[in-house]
C-alpha cells in the first residue's frame, strides 16, 4: 500500500485528515510532529494519532535545529515582513517540510499532506519546500479538498471515533513556536475594533505592566545570542527566558494589517516578546559594529529577505546567497547590548563591543578630540561640487 506523511498538529483538522486521507486514497498515513517550542504534551499527540488511524507516529524535537538554522539567520536579517511581523510561522514550516521529506524518503512513501487551508500563506510554504526538496512526491491537502464546514468535520470526527474538542472552543486560531504566536480569525477579522483582551497570552497590557523597568544583558558572538546577564544558555532556552520577561514587561504584542501572498489583506495579531527584544538588540549591536555603508546596504537585502521568507521561498538560491552576505557581515557583531524592558518598549540603553567602530576621540565634543574640523571645508567644497553646478546651470536656463 502507498504511504503518505501528514504534518500532524494534534488538533481536530489533522486528526480528521488521518482518516480522510486513509480513506479518501487508500493509503498507510504516517502522521509526523515537530516540535518547535510550542509547550505542548507531545507524547499525547504522538499517541493520539495512531489512535485515530495512523500506521506509525512520529514526533521530531526540531528546537535546537530551528534556533540554529532559522532564527540566527533571521536575526542577521533583522527579519520583519512588513517591518513588523517576525515571520515566526514562515520560517517554521520550512523545517516542518524539510522533516517530512526525510521521513517520506526513508519510509518509501509515495504523497506529502498538510492541514492548510487554500486560503493563506501556510499551503505556499510547504508545498514549495516539497517541489524543491522532494518533486517527485504527490501533494494532498486535505482541507483545500473536502470542502467540509467545521460543523461538518466535527460529525466526520464523531463517526469515526476521532476526540471532538470538548467544552467552550477558543474563537481563534493560533500558530505558536519559539519565535512567537499568532492569532487569527473571531473577533480579530474586524479591523475596525480593538482586539478583545482574550486574544493575548504570552504579554500583559501595558497598563499592567510593572511600574519598575527590568533590565536585560545579551551577549552576541557574530551575530547570535549566547548568554544572559552572563550566563551562557541554549539558544531555545535563551529565547524562552526572553519571551517570559519581555511578556511580563508588555513587550511585543503587534496589531497588523498584512498582505498574504495569496492576494488577501488579513488582520493579525502576535505575540513576539523575546523576537522584538533580540531584534532591537541586535540591530543596536550592528549599529555599533558594521561600517557605514554597509549598514546603509544591508537593509535592501534584508526586505528582499522578509519577501522571501514570508513567500516560502527558503529551498531557493537567492535566500542561500544572501545568507552568505549576511553571515559576513555578522563577523564582527559581537558584544553586549542591555536591553531596558518597560511597559511594552524593549529599548537598547547601553553596549560594548571588542569590534566597536565608535571611537570617543572622534566623536566627544570635549577637548583632546582627533578629528581635525580644518579638514572638513575642502570635504564640502568637492562634496557640494555637483549640487554647485546644477544650480548654475538651472539658473541659467530659468
Ligand atoms: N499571517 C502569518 C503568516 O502568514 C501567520 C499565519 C499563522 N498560520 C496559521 N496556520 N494559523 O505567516
Amino acid at each position: 500500500m502507498d504511504k503518505c506523511v501528514l504534518a500532524y498538529s494534534g488538533g481536530l483538522d489533522t486528526s480528521v485528515a488521518i482518516r480522510w486521507i486513509a480513506e479518501k486514497y487508500g493509503v498507510e498515513v504516517i502522521a509526523l510532529a515537530i516540535d518547535v517550542g510550542e509547550e505542548k504534551d507531545y507524547e499525547g499527540i504522538r499517541q493520539k494519532a495512531l489512535q485515530v488511524g495512523a500506521v506509525e507516529s512520529v514526533v521530531v524535537d526540531a528546537k535546537q535545529e530551528f534556533f540554529d538554522e532559522y532564527l540566527t539567520r533571521a536575526l542577521a536579517a533583522n527579519l520583519m515582513y512588513e517591518g513588523r511581523y517576525p515571520c515566526f510561522t514562515a520560517l517554521a514550516r520550512p523545517l516542518l517540510a524539510q522533516h517530512q521529506v526525510r521521513v517520506a524518503k526513508e519510509k518509501g512513501a509515495r504523497y506529502l499532506a498538510h492541514g492548510c487551508t487554500g486560503k493563506g500563506n501556510d499551503q505556499v510554504r510547504f508545498e514549495v519546500t516539497y517541489a524543491a526538496l522532494a518533486p517527485e512526491m504527490e501533494v494532498i491537502a486535505p482541507a483545500r479538498e473536502w470542502g467540509m464546514t467545521r460543523a461538518q468535520e466535527i460529525d466526520y470526527a464523531a463517526q469515526h471515533g476521532i476526540p471532538v474538542p470538548v467544552g467552550k472552543e477558543s474563537p481563534y486560531s493560533t500558530d505558536t513556536n519559539l519565535w512567537g504566536r499568532s492569532i487569527e480569525a473571531g473577533a480579530i477579522e474586524d479591523p475596525t475594533k480593538e482586539a478583545p483582551p482574550d486574544a493575548w497570552l504570552w504579554t500583559v497590557n501595558v497598563e499592567d505592566a510593572p511600574e519598575q523597568p527590568t533590565y536585560v544583558r545579551i551577549e552576541f558572538e557574530r551575530g547570535v545570542p549566547v548568554a544572559l546577564d552572563g550566563e551562557r544558555l541554549p539558544g531555545p532556552e535563551l529565547v524562552g527566558r526572553l519571551n517570559a520577561l519581555g511578556g511580563a514587561n508588555g513587550v511585543g504584542r503587534i496589531d497588523m494589517l498584512e498582505n498574504r501572498l495569496v492576494g488577501i489583506k488579513s488582520r493579525e495579531l502576535y505575540e513576539a516578546p523575546a523576537a522584538t527584544i533580540l531584534l532591537e538588540a541586535h540591530r543596536d549591536l550592528e549599529a555599533m559594529c558594521l561600517d557605514r555603508e554597509t549598514a546603509h546596504f544591508k537593509p535592501y537585502l534584508e526586505l528582499r529577505y522578509a519577501e522571501l521568507v514570508y513567500y516560502g521561498l527558503w529551498f531557493t538560491p537567492l535566500r542561500k546567497a544572501i545568507d552568505a552576505f549576511l553571515a559576513e557581515t555578522q563577523r564582527t557583531v559581537t558584544g553586549e547590548v542591555t536591553v531596558k524592558l518597560h511597559k511594552g518598549r524593549a529599548m537598547p540603553v547601553a553596549r560594548t563591543s571588542p569590534y566597536s567602530l565608535y571611537d570617543y576621540r572622534l566623536a566627544t565634543y570635549d577637548k583632546g578630540d582627533l578629528f581635525d574640523p580644518k579638514d572638513s571645508p575642502g570635504f564640502i567644497r568637492l562634496w557640494a561640487l555637483p549640487a554647485r553646478i546644477v544650480g548654475e546651470v538651472e539658473r541659467k536656463h530659468a
